[in-house]
């Protein structure tokens, strides 16, 4: 039998787990999702549990266990820094130590006795890791790599080639100069959270104009031709204290950080803008440097700057390479899923199996936990909640998309969970692209989030090219195409709009399917071919049969600040809490207004830290 290994990343942001047999994927979580605290970093032992009741296998069978990051190289980090740094660094390296010496340097023993096992333990460079991440389950069997990040031990970029089973890191560039963590001050200078809020920032982006992009460029970073960088470090308080900016910073832009929940400004949307426009330029550089030195037909991305979909998107239609690929749990919990790849494929030295032509190995990213049916109906029966239950998939397509076109908005928990940040068709809340006033209602009736962030669509991949300029497959919704010409319609002016008042702005209809089209016309897509997700194609399918129209809206079934929901109570909970008219999980489906009056134990709007 070949080996079995576990991924394991802890202990910064995002814990999860991953296992692979034989190279296969057999699973892969993140731990939020089981212990419903967003970003969990604690170690994910539920994560690890569910990974290896899916192998079936016990802590003692394992060959491997493997940690994503070299702890050492990281404390080096912190040290180094310590002592450029010294004395105002102090109390942060305090803070840092603590959590070093305590946690990570006994990070082998705290697995073993964790796993209760004897098992080998294995450490992977950060970067690495992201390579091995973004390269072994890409289609490809060369690639030019590039993983970008925040900072992981030293590097905050690498650049590699990956050939057959062999990973190659050829440059990087190191703390303090990282264009994650320039992302990240912005971020934080524009009231939203750092590791969270770089997704508003990127969706507030097409409001504004880029007016201080030049700023930005004379101040804040030095970038060379070949897509390298330095960062001013004047301007940022992440070296020396607990702020990503400093007094420097302030007086760059006008001011202090904007406040958390206050109204968003011009300022803010120009900011984004003109940080959106300099993330590009970087990363197109970096691709063109990626292209000529490995020479590679394809890229593949990891790290979380390939998350910025806005960013992959250029990339893409800038047509450097064949074609891209992009790991889709691009941050640090996918490194859990690259050391263990890692291990495979380089310690173990086993062959890559590539899988049919064009196909990946990331299995749809579906890698999380599926219910049955018999255990859906078990919470429900115990619960007395009505339900009805549906005769088979085609059944279940048609009440959805018939839901859909009357405009209610449906919560589908379907097959395993996603893994990595965005919900595919596995946990979704679903709506009617067609109508303007959908973005508006999921927005503040069910997701309870700030109005101005654009929906996804789903689309059938057969069909992607009626509505998208988009030449390649989406299924991870990690590239944003232009919505076509024809299906456009002028809004008052043009997408970066003048209105200071956001809403004004986001309830024109841009398109003839508004509630997923940004002001600038575009859209993040998600194309759904047959095989990626059965039923989720067939849903779509039904919805085209009644509409016309081959896409619908997803967004993940959350609410602000809560993980994507993964079992039945979470998706109930989540239902009762919100506008949300029709739940579906498995085959058991549940009307809005059927149910019991919910009493929820808990204040539920402070339960969760709004992201
Ligand atoms: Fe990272």
């Amino acid at each position: 039998m070949g080996k079995t290994i576990l991924g394991v990343s802890a202990f910064y942001h995002d814990s999860a787990a991953a296992i692979i047999r034989d190279g296969e994927i057999i699973a892969a979580a993140q731990e939020e999702r089981f212990s419903r605290r967003k970003h969990d970093a604690r170690f994910p032992a539920r994560a690890i549990n569910y990974c290896l009741e899916q192998a079936f296998i016990d802590p003692a069978e394992l060959d491997a266990a493997v940690f994503y990051d070299n702890p050492l190289l990281t404390f080096d980090r912190v040290m180094k820094n310590f002592v450029t740094v010294a004395p105002n660094g102090r109390e942060q390296w305090a803070k840092a130590a603590g959590s070093f010496f305590g946690v990570k340097i006994a990070v082998r023993d705290y697995l073993k006795r964790a796993l209760g096992a004897n098992t080998k333990v294995l450490f992977s460079d950060h970067h690495m890791a992201h390579a091995a991440a973004a390269f072994y389950p890409s289609p490809f069997t060369e690639a030019a790599i590039l993983t970008v990040d925040g900072v992981g031990e030293w590097a905050t970029m690498s650049l590699g080639h990956g050939r057959d089973n062999q990973i190659e890191l050829l440059k990087e560039i190191r703390y303090p100069h990282s264009l994650g963590l320039l992302y990240s001050a912005m971020t934080f200078f524009s009231g939203f959270k750092v590791n969270s809020g770089e997704y508003k920032l990127m969706g507030l982006a097409p409001y504004g104009q880029p007016v201080f992009a030049d700023r930005i460029r004379e101040e804040l970073i030095d970038i060379k031709d070949d897509g390298s960088f330095r960062l001013n470090t004047k301007y940022f308080g992440f070296l020396d204290g607990d702020q990503m900016t400093n007094q420097a910073f302030d007086d760059l832009f006008g001011g202090p950080p904007r406040r958390p929940e206050s109204q968003i400004t011009r300022r803010e949307m120009d900011l984004a803008a003109s940080i959106q426009l300099v993330l590009e330029e970087v990363m197109l550089k970096l691709a063109h440097q990626a292209k000529r030195v490995t020479g590679a037909p394809n890229l593949v991305l990891a790290g979380g700057v390939a998350l910025n979909c806005v960013a992959n998107g250029k990339i893409a239609r800038e047509n450097i390479f064949e074609q891209i690929w992009i790991q889709p749990a691009a941050g640090d919990a996918g490194n859990a899923l690259g050391a263990a790849l890692l291990a495979h494929h380089q310690y173990f030295d086993q062959p890559r199996r590539l899988r049919s032509a064009g196909q990946d190995a990331q299995l749809g990213s579906y890698l999380g936990p599926a219910f049955s049916s018999a255990e859906v109906r078990a919470f429900l029966d115990r619960h007395d909640y009505p339900y009805t239950r549906v005769a088979e998939a085609g059944e279940r397509a048609r009440t959805v998309a018939r839901a859909v076109a009357d405009g209610k908005v449906v919560g589908y928990m379907v097959g395993r969970m996603e893994f990595g940040p965005r919900a595919l068709g596995a946990r979704s809340i679903l709506g009617d692209p067609r109508r303007a006033e959908t973005q508006s209602i999921m927005n503040l009736k069910i997701k309870h989030r700030e109005s101005f962030r654009p929906f996804a669509p789903a689309v059938i991949a057969e069909r992607a090219g009626d509505y998208f300029a988009l030449d390649q497959e989406s299924p991870y919704m990690l590239l944003v195409a232009p919505v076509r010409d024809e299906r456009r319609m002028p809004a008052n002016g043009n997408g970066a709009a003048k209105d200071e008042n956001l809403l004004n702005v986001i309830n024109q209809a841009r398109s003839d399917i508004p509630a997923v089209t940004h002001v600038d016309y575009s859209a993040r897509v998600q194309t759904v071919a047959p095989n990626d997700k059965p039923d989720f194609y067939e849903v779509l399918k039904e919805f085209e049969a009644i509409t016309g129209c081959p896409l619908m809206v997803n967004t993940s079934f959350n609410v602000r600040g809560e993980p994507i929901v993964c079992g039945p109570p979470d998706a109930y909970r989540c239902f009762m809490r919100t506008e949300i008219d029709l739940l579906v999980m498995e085959d058991c489906v549940l009307w809005n207004d059927a149910q019991p009056e919910f009493v929820d134990a808990q204040n539920w709007k402070a339960e969760y830290d709004l992201d």
